[in-house]
């Protein structure tokens, strides 16, 4: 396939935390295709952000897809919250517990979009079993945690995913370090949504949107002459 359905989600981990609606409305109308929101506990990951009530603050500034990553441990007990918190994907990571897959039905029970979540470190057998539960697998290319830090080449992984992944209407994200430089190859590997923090909101603000715009456009521009093996 050509790369005209890839996803662009800026992580607004990057954006400035006393003015999160404003700048979800910025990067919407600048061209985002999904809001990432990344929730950290302090315990699972070495930083902590924020939980459920704001999620629930951030919906109504949401237009297009609210794209909730969790990294908690554990998990399950969050689920019903994140799902009145008007998430439309959850996702969860393999590592943060033993039973994902229970884990994976809640969330889809629960009336989401599950998504399951891979560190640099766990292999892409972890997620085999547990591709019929999953609307998205995420590809970690960095270890979770932190925006800004160094792009880990994942792309191996990516492709043994999606061709496991086979013809079931499965995204493949990737989160970390993206920019116009590694986009696109995680995208000839098989990765179609992007989440990317620092390459969307540098340089910008809400007093400057079209920064925003700038830097989607550039991620979006090094995918022109990239195709997928599919
Ligand atoms: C990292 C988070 C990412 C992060 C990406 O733990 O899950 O979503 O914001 O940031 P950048 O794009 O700056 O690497
Ligand atoms: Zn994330």
């Amino acid at each position: 396939m050509t790369c005209t359905g890839i996803k662009i989600a800026p992580s607004i981990l990057s954006a400035d935390f006393a003015d999160f609606g404003a700048e979800i409305r910025a990067i919407e109308a600048q061209g985002a295709d999904w809001v990432h929101v990344d929730v950290m506990d302090g315990h699972f990951v070495p930083n902590l952000t924020f939980g459920p009530p704001a999620v629930r603050a951030f919906r109504p500034h949401v237009t297009t897809f609210m794209d909730v990553h969790l990294m908690i441990a554990p998990v399950d007990p969050c689920i019903d919250a994140c799902a009145g918190a008007g998430a439309d994907m959850l996702t969860a990571h393999v590592e943060a517990g033993p039973h994902i897959h229970r884990t994976l039905q809640a969330i889809r029970a629960a009336g989401m979009k599950a998504g399951v979540a891979l560190n640099p470190g766990t292999p892409a057998e972890a997620v085999t079993e547990l591709l019929d539960l999953a609307d998205m697998v995420l590809v970690m290319t960095v270890n979770p945690g932190f925006g800004g830090q160094k792009f880990i080449d994942m792309t191996a992984k990516i492709r043994s995913i999606r061709d496991a992944i086979g013809d079931r209407e499965i995204y493949i994200q990737v989160d970390g370090g993206i920019d116009s430089e590694t986009a696109p190859l995680v995208v000839a590997a098989g990765a179609d949504v992007l989440v990317a923090g620092t390459a969307v909101f540098r340089d910008g603000s809400v007093a400057r949107p079209e920064i925003y715009g700038q830097n989607i456009r550039a991620i979006r521009a090094s995918l022109k002459d990239i195709r997928q093996a599919r």
